[in-house]
């Protein structure tokens, strides 16, 4: 694969489109509850600033259904941006049309512009060809550092490039490329992957590819509760995808065949019912009450895992252990992100409630690398390509 990135890419003084995903969380009167994407973003601004760029930013911010809706404007993420970069950024009122391309014309070097939500518009999501065509002619050149969103085949992500000749990732999706890259062909070993979260059926292809990298999977969450049913545990009143059973019996088969470790909970803090501040019982897989319900793991699965991590030279984590915004059901992915940041490995994290753990606990600095990329870490690590990185393959 051959993706230019601002090292081959001329350009200083040039209007270039840069896509960035800046989709940010935003409470309920619409303040930003975490500006790391923002913060992921600002390497590349920089450098384009630096090189005297006319930036033209553009992205989507939440799932606004192709209307304006004024709770989804982008004017809290450029106030953010503006107070960050310490300078003055415009916002367009609109993405495409007059307005916004006489105002990228007139862009001095090194002068921001921001484009409203791309999503207030049906052809983003639709990709439509004459929306990309628009949003192309505001640019010379498209630059995507929106690694998070490159899972999709949205127009600013695969149409807007069709009508750019000169085309690059930015330094973030750089640094995701070449780190999820990393672990997928050449990882340090023993690697260790540590997967929680929901269901197996929404993560059932990564683990299908991750069992031929890893020598440990550890696995957490309701979908480890679906794994351990499948092969015989009573786990009383638990959530699991009976549907599932035999996809959890093949990643089991497989993780088998090529010799991997794998590591499930073996005890669990169990409820009645699921209530912030519930009181819960600390039981194992055997005689599991049969009225209670798991929501987190305990502390003896937090232990097995931190034993694996000892000798682990990578690591990748993704996805909650329990019921993580329900306290204090959110102890079990805490301590595994405080064991993770221990670990002396090269360690990846990504996935919305992993990272805030990591956050949370203020262990950001000890993680080697952050993904920005839920879904889309998730899906180039599954070896399935990413439409946003393809189209810009200059092979
Ligand atoms: C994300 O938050 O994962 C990306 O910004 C993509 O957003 P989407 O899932 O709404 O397409």
């Amino acid at each position: 694969m051959t993706v230019k990135t601002l090292d081959d890419l001329g350009v200083d003084g040039r209007r270039v489109f840069l896509r960035l995903d800046l989709n940010v969380p935003l409470d309920s009167d619409g303040e930003i509850t975490d500006d790391t994407r923002i913060q992921a973003a600002l390497p590349t601004i920089q450098e384009l600033i630096s090189r005297e760029s006319r930036l033209v930013i553009a992205s989507h911010l939440g799932r606004p259904d192709g209307s304006r809706d004024q709770a989804y404007s982008m004017e809290p993420v450029a106030a953010r941006l503006a107070h960050l970069l310490d300078g003055e950024i415009i916002l367009s009122e609109d993405s495409i049309g007059d307005g916004p391309r006489k105002m990228a014309f007139a862009l001095r070097e090194g002068q921001i512009m921001v484009l409203e939500n791309l999503r207030f518009y049906p052809g983003e999501t639709g990709n439509d060809d004459s929306f990309a065509k628009q949003l192309a002619s505001l640019a010379d050149i498209y630059l995507n550092d929106a690694f998070g969103t490159m899972h999709r085949e949205h127009a600013s992500i695969v149409g807007v490039p069709k009508y750019l000749k000169e085309k690059g990732i930015g330094r973030l999706a750089e640094k995701e490329v070449s780190c999820l890259t990393g672990l997928a062909r050449k990882p340090e070993r023993p690697f260790v992957a540590i997967i929680g979260g929901a269901k197996v059926k929404d993560k059932v292809g990564l683990l299908l590819s991750l069992v031929e990298h890893v020598d440990v999977l550890c696995l957490g969450g309701a979908m480890a509760l679906t794994f351990l049913t499948a092969s015989g545990c009573d786990l009383g009143n638990s959530r699991v995808e009976k549907e599932s059973f035999a996809l959890a019996e093949k990643v089991r088969r497989k993780a088998k065949k090529h010799d991997v470790k794998l590591v499930l909970p073996v005890d669990h803090a169990a409820v009645e019912e699921l209530a912030e501040g519930a009181p819960f019982e600390t039981v194992g897989n055997d005689r599991f009450p049969e009225n209670l319900v798991a929501v987190d793991v305990g502390p003896a699965t937090v232990e097995a895992v931190q034993g694996e991590l000892e000798s682990a030279r990578t690591v990748f984590w993704n996805g909650p252990f329990g019921v993580f915004e329900v306290p204090p059901f959110n102890r079990g992915t805490e301590a595994i992100g405080k064991a993770v940041a221990r670990s002396n490995a090269f360690s990846v994290v990504g996935g919305g409630d992993s990272v805030a753990a990591i956050r949370k606990g203020g262990l950001a600095p000890f993680i080697r690398h952050i993904s920005t990329g839920g879904g889309a870490s998730l899906k180039f690590l599954e070896g399935r390509p990413l439409p946003g990185l393809a189209i810009l393959d200059e092979e």
